[in-house]
């Protein structure tokens, strides 16, 4: 069986368990990750070479809504979290060069793979950093913008993650998380993850996207 093959087989039951909405389900992947799965160089490095043809088209779109989003502002500070091998983090720098782009990964493979990347691209104003959706490292109110793809499914505690991307937006600062967890959790979830990281939960919205038969992500948005 090829990686691709492989790789596809992991997100469809990752997307599979998920749908289960257990806490089971996210032990189950981060075990998988840490046993040689997305944290492990060859993980890291099949995915990378993976995810950007067959997840093009969300990059697209995730990069179109961001754009949308920054409009006119100057020289907006974007983090990208759980970026993995850093696709949509480049993506981003080409198409906003005056942003600057903060990708922020648990997994060394995926952040070697994202700067190797971003160097052939010729891309400088993308960084890729340690740092995990409970411990986002960088200071208070320091970003206009937080995108994440595919990530949330991966992160063990959520309430934890929202208190985090509270506390590094900027005042009128945005949220976007785009990955199928939510699309089985439902508003009153959220609205519990919320309580949980003592956020007004009006603040937190949540859409299953209309993309795709399969409707396979949702968007979770925080100002
Ligand atoms: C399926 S990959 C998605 C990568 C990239 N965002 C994309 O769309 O291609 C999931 C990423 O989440 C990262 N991750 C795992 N646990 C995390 C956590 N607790 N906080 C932030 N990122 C995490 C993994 O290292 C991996 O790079």
């Amino acid at each position: 069986m090829g990686p691709a093959v492989l790789i596809l087989l992991s997100l469809v039951a990752g997307a599979a368990v998920v749908a289960s909405r257990t806490g089971v389900a996210v032990r189950v992947i981060r075990t998988i990750d840490q046993r040689g799965g997305l944290f492990a160089p060859r993980g890291a490095r099949l995915y990378a070479k993976v995810a950007p043809r067959i997840l093009r088209g969300l990059y697209r779109r995730v990069a179109d809504d961001l754009v949308v989003r920054v409009g006119s502002h100057p020289s907006p500070t974007i983090v990208d979290l759980g970026s993995g091998p850093g696709e949509l983090a480049i993506e981003l720098a080409r198409r906003l060069p005056a942003a600057r782009v903060i990708g922020v990964d648990p997994a060394p493979a995926m952040r070697d793979a994202a700067a190797r990347a971003a160097m052939l691209a010729g891309v400088a104003t993308a960084a890729f950093v340690h740092g995990e959706a409970g411990a986002i490292p960088l200071p208070d109110a320091s970003a206009d913008f937080l995108v994440s793809t595919l990530s949330m499914h991966h992160w063990p505690d959520p309430a934890a993650a929202l208190r985090e991307i509270a506390r590094v937006l900027r005042p009128g600062g945005e949220a976007l998380i785009y990955d199928a967890r939510f699309v089985t959790y439902g508003d009153g979830e959220l609205r519990r993850y919320a309580a949980h990281a003592g956020i007004d939960d009006r603040t937190v919205a949540r859409e299953v996207l209309p993309w795709g038969l399969a409707r396979p992500y949702a968007l979770v948005t925080m100002r």
